[in-house]
C-alpha cells in the first residue's frame, strides 16, 4: 500500500509539472488546509532539495511566512562553514517578527554555518525616505547581495490572505481584487496570467532579479494556494515547487 502511495505521488509530481510547466515538483502527502503538520514535512522536503543543490560559495534569499519558518527550523545545525550567505529578499512587510524574512534569514544563516545580513526597512514609507534609504551603504550592500542570489526559496500566499496578514486598506484590497490578484509572493501581488498588478512599497527583489535566479525553490501548501501557485509558475518557467497533495489535486481540478 505504501507503494501504491510513493507511486500516486511520483505520478502526481509529473503531472502538475506538466500542467505547470515548470522545472520540477515535488509533492508531500496531505493537505496543509486541513493538517498543520504537513506544512513541516514540505520544510523537510525543501531541505532534502536544497542539499541536493547547494554548492559551497553560495547567496541564498529568503522570504516570510508560517512555511518559510517551518523549513527555518527544519534545517539541522551545520558544523563545516561553506561560506553561505543568506539574505532577506525583501525588506519590512510588517508581519510578526518570528516569520519575517529577517528573523528568517537569520535563523538559516545561522543554521548553514554561514553568515547573513539584515535588511532594516519598514513598510509603507514615502518614496522620498525610500530612495534615501536605499543610498545607505549597508542598505545598499545588502540590496547588491539580493541582485546575486544564487538560490531563492520563498513562500507563496493567497493575495486576500496576505492582503490581510499585512492590514492592507480597504481601497488597496479593491484595488488588487479589481486588478485581479490571486497569489502573493516577495511582497508583488500576480493575477492569473502571472502579471503584477501590484507591489507592496519596501525595497529588494524584483520579478526581473526573479526571473533571472538559477534556483528559485516555491515552498507553498493547501489547496487554498492553488490558484496562487499557478499565478506564480507563470512567472518563471524554471521554477522548483514543493507542495503537498492538496494544493496539486486543485491545480489539477482548475487546469
Ligand atoms: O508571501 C507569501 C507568504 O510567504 C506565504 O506565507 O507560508 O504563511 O502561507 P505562509
Amino acid at each position: 500500500e505504501l507503494m501504491d502511495e510513493v507511486m500516486g505521488i511520483s505520478h502526481l509530481e509529473e503531472q502538475i509539472k506538466q500542467k505547470l510547466k515548470i522545472k520540477k515538483v515535488i509533492i508531500v502527502p496531505g493537505n496543509s488546509d486541513d493538517n498543520k503538520a504537513v506544512i513541516k514535512d514540505i520544510g523537510k522536503s525543501t531541505y532534502k532539495y536544497l542539499m541536493s543543490i547547494l554548492k559551497d560559495n553560495v547567496i541564498i534569499g529568503v522570504t516570510g511566512g508560517n512555511t518559510m519558518f517551518e523549513f527555518a527550523q527544519c534545517l539541522p545545525e551545520f558544523k563545516k562553514e561553506k561560506n553561505i550567505l543568506v539574505v532577506p529578499a525583501r525588506g519590512g512587510l510588517g508581519r510578526e517578527v518570528e516569520i519575517q524574512s529577517n528573523t528568517i534569514a537569520a535563523t538559516v544563516g545561522k543554521k548553514l554555518c554561514g553568515s547573513y545580513r539584515l535588511l532594516h526597512v519598514p513598510d509603507n514609507v514615502g518614496k522620498d525616505i525610500m530612495e534615501s534609504l536605499m543610498s545607505e551603504p549597508d542598505i545598499n550592500t545588502t540590496l547588491e547581495y539580493i541582485k546575486n542570489v544564487n538560490i531563492l526559496i520563498f513562500g507563496i500566499g493567497k493575495s486576500e490572505d496576505m492582503a490581510e496578514r499585512r492590514k492592507m486598506d480597504l481601497e488597496g484590497i479593491r484595488l488588487i481584487n479589481s486588478r485581479g490578484a490571486v497569489g502573493e509572493a516577495f511582497g508583488h501581488y500576480f493575477n492569473r496570467n502571472g502579471e503584477k498588478v501590484y507591489e507592496t512599497s519596501t525595497i529588494g527583489i524584483t520579478v526581473e532579479d526573479f526571473k533571472s535566479i538559477e534556483n528559485a525553490i516555491g515552498i507553498a501548501g493547501g489547496s487554498k494556494k492553488a490558484e496562487a501557485i499557478i499565478a506564480i509558475s507563470k512567472v518563471k518557467k524554471d521554477l522548483v515547487l514543493i507542495t503537498d497533495q492538496g494544493a496539486a489535486n486543485k491545480i489539477l481540478e482548475l487546469i
